[in-house]
């Protein structure tokens, strides 16, 4: 088991180490190394995902990433930007498929801003396809036009088979779970999303036992706070994909509780929490190290086949948060604030 590590930038570096020490903790046998990307690349290497780090990524079978992006690097020129690195590695491993499961635990019902009711007992999985859309369409740039006035352009598109991939990976899901698929659209508006829709429900004839609905992206973004508990799985493109999955992270109390797979066609994944560097309280042991450590029980369950280990890991969290233990952004009164580490070492206490 060959794990790439790439801590990024901003709070990656403190949450990726409480991750490495469950990993450690684990006991499995795993392979670490690390390697910059994103602002760390670029300091190290002059690029946001330096070749050797590309190299590293290519030969491991998972990658284990924190977060990559801080202001100090939004000056640079777009290609030498954090974010690029993170986008061209999603592309270069071909990680079509980004799952992002938003699941409460129990006792941070009262951590959501949404009345408990609610949330408790959400158990949502978002499939965001990761390699299309209009973050990697052309033409894209901004250019001056004749009358010496600037545009910009970015272009929405997406092929079928692309659309087919992430759609069976959506049904296979559901097919694991309670077989309801929603797909997100705007399917009204943009002729993009009205292909979407039309393979989507070509896709599901091979599915007959799953239940497949229709959503606009507006209504869907509406109906993720009034009635969350609707929805088993949602599948959708790119951007819809990346608004709709922090809006649903939220439900679960924290956008610190979120993890993420970006897998290939070979389940060779890389994993990540869904929030990003905040390079506000980078360097403070305050961040939430739980959605980095979740995202390594997704690496086991999803790379690994290792099942009973990755329940392992979530039924730790479970305990941990039983427990009362609590970092700042699920602090709620009564219950024990501690750092990020203290709350890796908690984990790793639990396990
Ligand atoms: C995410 C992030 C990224 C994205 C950024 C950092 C490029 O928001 O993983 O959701 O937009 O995909
Ligand atoms: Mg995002």
């Amino acid at each position: 088991m060959k794990i790439a590590v790439l801590p990024g930038d901003g709070i990656g570096p403190e949450i990726v180490a409480q991750a490495v020490k469950v990993i450690k903790a684990m006991n499995i046998g795993a392979q670490m190394q690390e390697a910059p990307i994103g602002g760390a690349g670029y300091e190290a290497a002059g690029d946001p995902l330096p070749e050797a780090t590309l190299k590293l990524a290519k030969e491991s079978d998972a990658v284990l990433l924190g977060a990559v992006g801080d202001w100090k690097y939004d000056t640079l020129p777009r290609d030498k930007r954090p974010e690029r690195g993170l986008l061209r590695i999603r592309k270069e491993l071909n990680l079509f498929a980004n799952l992002r499961p938003a699941v409460l635990y129990p006792e941070l019902a009262s951590a959501s801003t949404l009345k408990p009711e609610v949330v408790s007992g959400l158990d949502i999985m978002i499939v965001r396809e990761l390699t299309g859309d209009i973050y990697f369409g052309q033409p894209r740039g901004i250019s001056t036009l004749e009358n010496g006035e600037r545009e910009g352009i970015n272009t929405m598109r997406y092929n079928e088979s692309e659309i087919r991939r992430i759609g069976r990976v959506a049904f296979d899901i559901a097919m694991k779970r309670n077989k309801k698929v929603c797909s997100v659209d705007k399917a009204n508006v943009l002729e993009t999303t009205e292909l979407w829709r039309q393979v989507m429900i070509e896709l599901s004839k091979d599915y007959p036992e799953v239940e497949l609905t229709h959503m606009y992206v507006d209504n869907a973004a509406m109906q993720l706070v009034r009635a969350p508990k609707q929805f088993d799985v949602m599948v959708t493109g790119n951007i819809f994909g990346d608004i709709l999955s922090d809006e649903a992270s939220m439900l679960t109390g924290s956008i610190g509780m979120l993890p993420s797979a970006s897998l290939d066609e070979n389940n060779k994944g890389m994993y990540e929490p869904s929030h990003g560097s905040a390079p506000d309280i980078a360097g403070k042991n305050i961040a939430n190290p739980l959605a980095t450590i979740l995202s390594v029980s997704m690496m086991l369950r999803y790379t690994f086949n290792m099942a009973a280990e990755a329940d392992r890991i979530e039924k730790a969290v479970g305990k941990v948060l039983a427990n009362g233990v609590r970092t700042a952004d699920i602090y709620t009164e009564g219950t024990a604030k501690v750092s990020c580490s203290e709350m890796g070492d908690a984990v790793v206490a639990a396990l």
